[in-house]
């Protein structure tokens, strides 16, 4: 484990000197599970208005409740509330257990806040839903909680938005399209049992690489999740020739050519082919971005609750109800 300070771009030079310069200075603390920094959340932190960053790699659950420990016991009952931690990573998995090592942390009178997202997947998932749900309900199209809803890609945004959609009461499809899947079928039949086991909720798992897999597949849903990896076309237009209409599609990837073809990254609801309506990924990672904006500006406050996945949804409704 590594840990070091990220400085603002700011006059002031805090390295070093914190105890000196911050009776009340907010500090938040990044424990990434991996070896890539983020600067994603390192600049949505310092933009959300905390004084001071500090970044530890390679975090293990065992490290971050001694560091939660020492950070709580240096700042005392006053400044702790001031102190946040952040729980980064690409890993799902490894942040859970991370969080679990330092949720049930309770020193007398000192309190803080924990954020959980791994890979931006809690925030970006949580923006997806709501964003669909809101775009559903303001297009008379019905409630989200009553649709088939598939997830093409497995990744951490598609795991969790899974799971929030099966929580919602969903018909949820997860399914695997990539083609360089070895044991495609037994890989996804193990996300399933995965995602039952750690959360509790049912999901099917499918396999659909190839062309008539994928049609078959979208042909059964009402709102379709494009959740691969970034510059990976999922959807082409022969597939949306084939599938019917009176479907929601939503694109996460912003990385050209778009996961679905035609979709553009800021519409909205925009008839892309004959009766399919398209979100796409700015419209998406616009109020991702307010989400997680609003998640540190209050960490950063208010110091005592745990942001985890469900509470990013709660908040990303909220946002929507709220003007820009
Ligand atoms: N708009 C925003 O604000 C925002 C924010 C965060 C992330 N994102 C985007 O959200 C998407 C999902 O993020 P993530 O972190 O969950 O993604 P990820 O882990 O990088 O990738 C998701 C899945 O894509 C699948 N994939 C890879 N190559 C493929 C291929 N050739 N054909 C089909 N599928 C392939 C992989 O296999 P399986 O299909 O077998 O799973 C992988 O599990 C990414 O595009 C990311 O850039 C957007």
């Amino acid at each position: 484990m590594k840990g070091s300070e990220v400085k603002p771009l700011g006059n002031e030079r805090i390295s070093g000197r914190i105890i000196r310069h911050a009776s009340e200075k907010s500090i938040l603390f990044i424990f990434d599970t991996g070896s890539k920094r983020s600067s994603f959340d390192v600049c949505m932190a310092y933009d959300a208005g905390f004084d001071v960053v500090v970044l530890y790699e390679n975090v293990t659950p065992e490290d971050a409740e001694r560091l939660v420990q020492d950070a709580l016991f240096s700042r005392g009952p006053r400044r702790s509330r001031f102190t946040s931690f952040f729980i980064g990573g690409k890993d799902l998995e490894k942040a859970e257990a991370v969080l679990e090592a330092i949720k049930n942390i309770k020193v007398p009178r000192l309190v803080s806040s924990i954020i959980i997202d791994p890979g931006g997947a809690y925030t970006t998932a949580a923006a997806m839903i709501a964003k669909t749900e809101h775009a559903l309900l303001t297009s008379k199209l019905g409630r989200l909680e009553n649709k088939r809803c598939i997830l093409l890609g497995t990744g951490p945004v598609g795991r969790i938005a899974a799971v929030l959609l099966a929580k919602l009461g969903c018909k949820v499809t997860i399914a695997s399209t990539n083609p360089n899947r070895l044991n495609g079928e037994e890989y996804i039949k193990e996300v399933a049992d995965l995602l039952l086991k750690r959360y509790g909720v049912e999901i099917h798992g499918t396999y659909a690489p190839r062309h008539e897999e994928k049609t078959r597949l979208l042909r059964e849903a009402d709102v379709i999740f494009c959740v691969a990896a970034p510059g990976i076309q999922v959807i082409d237009e022969s597939i949306l020739e084939e599938i019917g209409n009176g479907k929601v599609m939503v694109d996460v990837n912003a990385v050209p050519p778009p996961g679905i073809e035609g979709i553009k990254p800021e519409d909205d609801m925009r008839e892309i082919y004959p009766g399919v309506f398209g979100i796409g990924p700015i419209t998406i990672g616009q109020l991702k971005c307010r989400l997680e904006m609003e998640i540190l500006r209050e960490a950063k406050e208010t110091g005592e609750k745990i942001y985890d996945y469900k509470l990013c949804l709660e908040m990303a409704r909220n946002l929507l109800r709220r003007p820009n």
